[in-house]
């Protein structure tokens, strides 16, 4: 199983696209699951159950997901912070796509779809996410000013494949 993680913006979805066409398998986004699973868009969840819930619904989803055929996985940015994903991940290829602050700002703009960005401390929340994207890593991989192809490049001459 090959997942994905990394701040909002580090474009763990375009990757993930070209990983997955590289390696001839599916693509999942953990995103588009959970809306479907709730009937509600993420925005909708944030907005009704709040953060808390929406992570244990996150959990769920991915926790199925990775018991699943072999597929490459884009997580949430802040799925990695559930103690129970992160247990579930020990079985994983973990790829975090590393942008820095700036760079994730400059690429998620004011996206009104990612509830967090209308909340006080992006920035915190950013660095308190360094070390537990670090922590489940098995591969870091920095994005700034890279264009998605090589950086998928070299996470497929970096993977254990079969
Ligand atoms: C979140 C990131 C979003 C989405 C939700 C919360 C986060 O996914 O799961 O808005 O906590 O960083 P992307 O990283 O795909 O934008």
């Amino acid at each position: 199983m090959i997942v994905l993680v990394g701040f909002m913006g580090a474009g763990k979805s375009t990757i993930g696209r070209l990983l997955a066409a590289k390696l001839g398998l599916p693509f999942v986004d953990t995103d588009p699951v959970i809306e479907q699973r709730a009937g509600r868009t993420i925005k909708e969840i944030f907005a009704t159950d709040g953060e808390p819930a929406f992570r244990a619904l996150e959990h769920e989803v991915i926790a199925g997901l990775l018991h699943g055929p072999e597929i490459v996985l884009a997580l949430g940015g802040g799925a990695p912070e559930h103690p129970g994903t992160r247990q579930d991940l020990k079985q994983a290829q973990v790829v975090y796509l590393h942008v820095s602050y700036e760079g994730a700002v400059g690429r998620i703009g004011a996206d009104a779809d990612r509830p967090l960005l209308a909340q006080p401390g992006l920035l915190a929340r950013y660095q308190r996410r360094l070390a537990i994207y670090t922590a489940v890593a098995t591969l870091v991989v920095r994005t700034d000013g890279r264009d998605p192809d090589s950086i998928a490049q070299d996470i497929l001459a970096s993977l254990t494949v079969g």
